[in-house]
């Protein structure tokens, strides 16, 4: 293989004598030959890109102040493009909303709430959790944005499906049901049910394993095991064992499967992470970076118009009606919501941007006086999981030992989702707190302070938590495109749907693309 003239072997000799093995094992990713990145390279624009072509940076006008767009007027900003922001909200960031006191929060059918948080407690009503390998936390280091722990998962926090007796915590469902399954499979593999999958090797390594991932006994028979914690836990003395486990017939029916969902997905497993102070601190940093020059509030699209040598956009704003032109447009906003704005846009660029579902997804958060999941339960952070209609529970991964805190009282999407945007803040409030008072008794509901509800479905110029494709082909596929001048942007368009990192991957692509079109069309 030649690569103008030098040999790929030839400079990977040159380059591992040069700077030794970690330089060589660099190169050889960047020619693709050894595992590389978890993702593809995104090279920012540069000034420097037009002022070898002796060119200057072209306008671009970005619908949608929210992670995607915000990350293309970020990413352009570098090479020096005027961007014009548009953003028919009174703040930025859309989706990634964190709520705190004195802040309002207004649904569509004009209902609004006030939040009375006390000082230092907020409530992440959008997004709440970042993965470590998500370019997320690449933006909060480039931006200086510190970030914490974010426990997605809580031995200590409880799971609890109707019919159970009581909640039980995550360490013992979980305990039970490897516990159970260890002992079912090395059953069958000690009666020979395997045996035309095992050779006697893998048989005693299977069992080898099985023990420890049941606790099973000698006798491959699962009997319990100190993996399900206490009723008193040890100290000087040995400690009280909980009851149980029931049998398995018990352990299946409750359903307690639910306790291993967050442990293995590649989005959810720990440690995860969240910046300090309110996951608003990414798209706060972004906006500075961009400038509030740039920015254009409370500021509504209503018509767009891809011509041959540029974009016109019409907005109205606190100003009045206007015409914003550029060279190119970057839409960031909700495809749903796209999809009406009238314009130039072809019909199957419409039609493809009315074909994703939006999604109802709600939360609450509930402020307490006192963090009585700490004291009393011994819960620092983390979810606990119910097929209650209020879904998760969040407890909060910051202010621990505070006097005050905030606790999510549902996170739920589509059907009770929509039941609880249905109906008043108060109602949601209400019907929270019965749903919680059956995990955690009457603390849950005599303790409240205050509270805030988001609908993302009734949020104005959102109207959904996030979007579901019917398949990843077709119109999803079309979007990648530009239409004209017109590129898209959002989370919508990957396959990190719901992640901020979904949003600022997607904007990497259109800015990769929107800069190498910019640079031969200005030469
Ligand atoms: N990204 C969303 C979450 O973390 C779906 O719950």
């Amino acid at each position: 293989m030649r690569d103008k003239g030098i040999t790929r072997r030839a400079l990977l000799v040159g380059v591992g004598a040069a700077g030794g093995a970690g330089a060589m094992y660099a190169a050889m990713g960047a020619l693709g030959l050894a595992p590389g990145e978890q993702r593809a390279e995104f090279a920012p624009p540069q000034a420097s890109d037009f002022r070898l072509r002796g060119a200057s940076a072209a306008k671009v006008v970005v619908l949608g102040a929210g992670v995607a767009g915000l990350t293309c007027a970020y990413e352009l900003g570098k090479a020096g493009y005027h961007c014009t922001v548009i953003e028919a909200r009174d703040r930025v960031g859309g989706r990634s909303l964190t709520v705190r006191g004195g802040d309002t929060v207004s649904e569509l059918n004009g209902a609004t709430q006030t939040a009375e948080f006390g000082e230092g407690v907020y409530f992440n009503a959008g997004p709440g959790r970042i993965a470590q390998w998500m370019v997320a936390l690449d933006y909060c280091r480039e931006l200086g944005v510190p970030i914490e722990t974010f426990v997605n998962n809580n031995a200590s926090a409880y799971i609890y499906n109707q019919g159970m007796a009581a909640p039980v915590r995550a360490r013992t469902a979980r305990a039970d049901l490897y516990g159970y399954i260890a002992e079912l499979l090395a059953k069958a593999t000690d009666a020979g049910a395997l045996d035309r999958r095992l050779t006697p090797d893998d048989k005693e390594r299977l069992l080898e394993f099985l023990r420890r991932f049941g606790d099973i006994g000698p006798r491959n028979t699962y009997e319990g095991s100190q993996r399900r914690g206490f009723q008193v836990y040890p100290a000087v003395g040995e400690g009280t064992p909980l009851p149980g486990p029931g049998p398995l017939a018990q352990v299946l029916s409750s359903g307690v499967g639910r306790a291993v969902t967050v442990d293995f997905g590649f989005e959810q497993a720990m440690p995860m992470f969240q910046p300090v102070g309110g996951m608003d601190a990414i798209v706060r940093a972004l906006a500075d970076a961009v400038g509030d020059d740039r920015l254009r509030l409370g500021t509504r699209v209503t018509k767009i118009t891809s011509l041959a040598d540029g974009v016109e956009v019409e907005v109205r704003g606190p100003g009045g009606a206007e015409v914003v032109r550029a060279a190119y447009c970057i839409a960031a906003l909700p495809p749903h919501l796209l999809a009406k704005i009238p314009g130039s846009l072809p019909a199957d660029v419409r039609a493809a941007l009315a074909t994703p579902r939006p999604v109802a997804t709600g939360k609450i958060g509930l402020e307490y006086g006192r963090r009585w999941w700490e004291l009393e339960d011994r819960i620092y952070g983390g979810i606990t999981e119910t097929d209650l209609d209020i879904t998760h529970i969040w407890y909060p991964s910051y202010g621990y030992h505070g006097t005050r805190g905030l606790v999510v009282g549902y996170y739920n999407t589509e059907e009770h989702a929509a039941a609880y945007g249905a109906m008043t803040h108060r109602d949601r409030l209400r019907r929270a707190l019965t749903q919680g008072k059956k995990i955690h008794g009457e603390k849950y509901r005599t303790g409240v302070l205050s509270s805030v509800s988001v609908a993302w479905e009734r949020q104005p110029h959102i109207e959904g938590g996030w979007v579901r494709w019917p398949s990843f082909t077709g119109a999803f596929e079309l979007l990648q495109r530009p239409a004209g001048r017109v590129y898209f942007a959002g989370d919508w368009l990957t396959h990190l749907i719901a992640w901020q990192a979904g949003a600022m991957e997607s904007a990497r692509r259109v800015v990769t693309d929107l800069h190498k079109r910019a640079l031969t069309e200005t030469t």
